[in-house]
């Protein structure tokens, strides 16, 4: 019996998320990101074909120029434009029961302080279905947009997010303690001050007094997700996610990935099941193969290589644009992120010499599968035999690629045993782990709890041994 997995389905709240240039579909509701009706009428699809999480991406700025400047994203809807994820998840959490609800923000965006009001405030509204997908921000305009002159340095990012964890970690679980709640409308007390903690964070970028001003949320701390793939991303993951996401060309990369992390996770004294791995995929399903191709076809008929190219420059740090169409790929001099490129030409077969334009090309297809539910589900079982834990399921139209998903793979799925029929009961962390609402006692931010109320002084104690220690171990290899 295999293992089930776990589905998530990848969105954005903007006009072109991934698969570019389908927004013009006619059976596609990208256009329709401004109305309510469209998120609501996803999210009720999803609990019902039993998803267990939305999540919502976010940028904070533009990709990098492309064609030397960013007139192609402007012209391809492609993320911009683009509005708030957090606003709808409030929305999203009156309209659905069980669903998670992920969503993006990064570190430059919003103060500390502020984000882990927030995010309490969501838990507790969606009764504790929050998660955050932790992003440092590799956008140079988005830095730009918030008073930086340019992008951090790569692993000064990471130091930044390790603090900036520390500040909502103190926050979430370390400033209020679990029984500092009273609602004694009998003696007329409300909270026991005692038992709330101001944190007097003091560090490298931030100085946060405190207390927490939102009571503990149903968990907390959200569900924690991470999606870095360099070295000092995966460090980072290791200590905080319980979620990483993933987008690896092929099974093999993605159980070097894991493996990597989770021996890293594991110095530093979490389990393996501790962090779950999600795979980003999209599927074209039909009822036969042929049909499948065909519908393949039409999609492929829709993609914008200009757009998919624009993006991927983003990514890999130089403009693809202004480089031949014709040029062979492996004559490209680049300084940045080579393995966008390679993974888009490693993951179909017979494309040596590929060029620019094929790269265009491929890059709707490296994480796709098509056919019918069986080879679907035939596909899943080879990335679960790598060690994923689940998908992240990419649109190619909305709510259509999901819808067909849910009608037809799903029940094959079932059967197999490879997708779960009913929701497990309480938050979101104990529906994915099955065990307590909180973060469990060995990860990092279980450390800033404090259930000692006769501390001498009001001052978090709690060691800033580990994250400091974390920030400079980014250069060791997992044991
Ligand atoms: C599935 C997936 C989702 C991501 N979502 C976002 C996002 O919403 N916003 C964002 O700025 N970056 C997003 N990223 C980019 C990552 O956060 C990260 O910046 C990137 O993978 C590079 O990290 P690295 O430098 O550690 O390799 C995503 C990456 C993946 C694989």
């Amino acid at each position: 019996m295999s293992k089930r997995l776990i589905f998530c389905a990848f969105t954005m709240n903007t006009v072109s998320h991934i698969y570019h240039g389908l927004w013009r579909h006619p059976e596609t509701r990208q256009l329709e990101y401004t109305n309510l009706d469209t998120w609501v009428d996803l999210a009720k699809l999803l609990e019902r074909g039993k998803f267990d999480a939305i999540f919502l991406a976010d940028v904070i700025g533009l990709y990098g120029d492309y064609r030397g400047g960013w007139e192609t994203y402007v012209r391809e809807g492609l993320q911009i434009p683009s509005n708030d994820p957090s606003v709808l998840i409030s929305a999203l959490a009156y309209a659905t029961e069980d669903l998670g609800l992920a969503f993006t923000s990064s570190i430059v965006q919003e103060h500390p302080f502020n984000f882990a009001r927030k995010v309490s405030t969501l838990d507790h509204l969606s009764k504790g279905r929050i998660a955050w997908n932790i992003v440092t921000n590799a956008l140079a305009n988005g830095s730009r947009n918030f008073g930086l002159d340019d992008l951090t340095e790569h692993d000064e990012r990471y130091s930044w997010a390790h603090e900036y964890l520390e500040v909502v970690y103190k926050l979430w679980e370390g400033s209020w303690e679990d029984d500092a709640l009273l609602q004694d409308t009998a003696n007329g007390i409300h909270a026991d001050p005692a038992k709330i903690h101001k944190i007097y964070h003091q560090g490298k970028r931030y100085k946060v007094e405190g207390p927490h001003l939102p009571a503990p949320s149903p968990q907390r701390t959200p569900v924690l997700a991470q999606a870095g793939s360099s070295r000092a991303g995966r460090d980072f993951a290791a200590l905080h996610a319980e979620a990483q996401f993933l987008i690896a060309p092929h099974p093999h990369a993605a159980k070097a990935q894991i493996q990597d992390v989770r021996a890293r996770a594991m110095h530093y004294g979490r389990r393996r099941e501790d962090i779950l791995f999600l795979q980003g995929l999209s599927f074209v399903v039909g009822s036969t193969e042929e049909e499948a191709h065909r519908k393949e076809l039409e999609i492929d008929d829709f993609l914008s290589a200009d757009g998919m190219l624009a993006h991927a420059s983003g990514g890999i740090g130089i403009d693809l644009g202004e480089i031949p169409w014709d040029q062979p790929i492996g004559q490209i001099q680049v300084e940045g992120v080579r393995s966008i490129l390679e993974a888009a030409i490693a993951s179909v077969p017979n494309t040596r010499g590929a060029t620019v334009a094929d790269v265009a090309r491929l890059l709707g297809k490296t994480t796709r599968i098509t056919g019918t539910p069986e080879q679907i589900a035939d596909r899943l079982e080879d990335w679960a035999a790598a060690g994923i834990d689940g998908v992240n399921v990419m649109y190619s139209t909305t709510p259509g690629t999901f819808a067909d998903f849910i009608e037809y793979v799903a029940p094959e799925l079932q059967r197999r045993g490879l997708m779960q029929r009913e929701y497990r009961p309480g938050t979101f962390r104990e529906k994915l782990f099955g065990g307590s609402q909180y973060l469990p006692d060995r990860h990092i931010g279980r450390s800033y709890r404090r259930n000692n109320s006769h501390a001498a002084d009001d001052e978090c104690r709690t060691e800033k041994r580990t994250l400091e220690r974390a920030s400079i171990d980014n250069d060791r290899d997992p044991v």
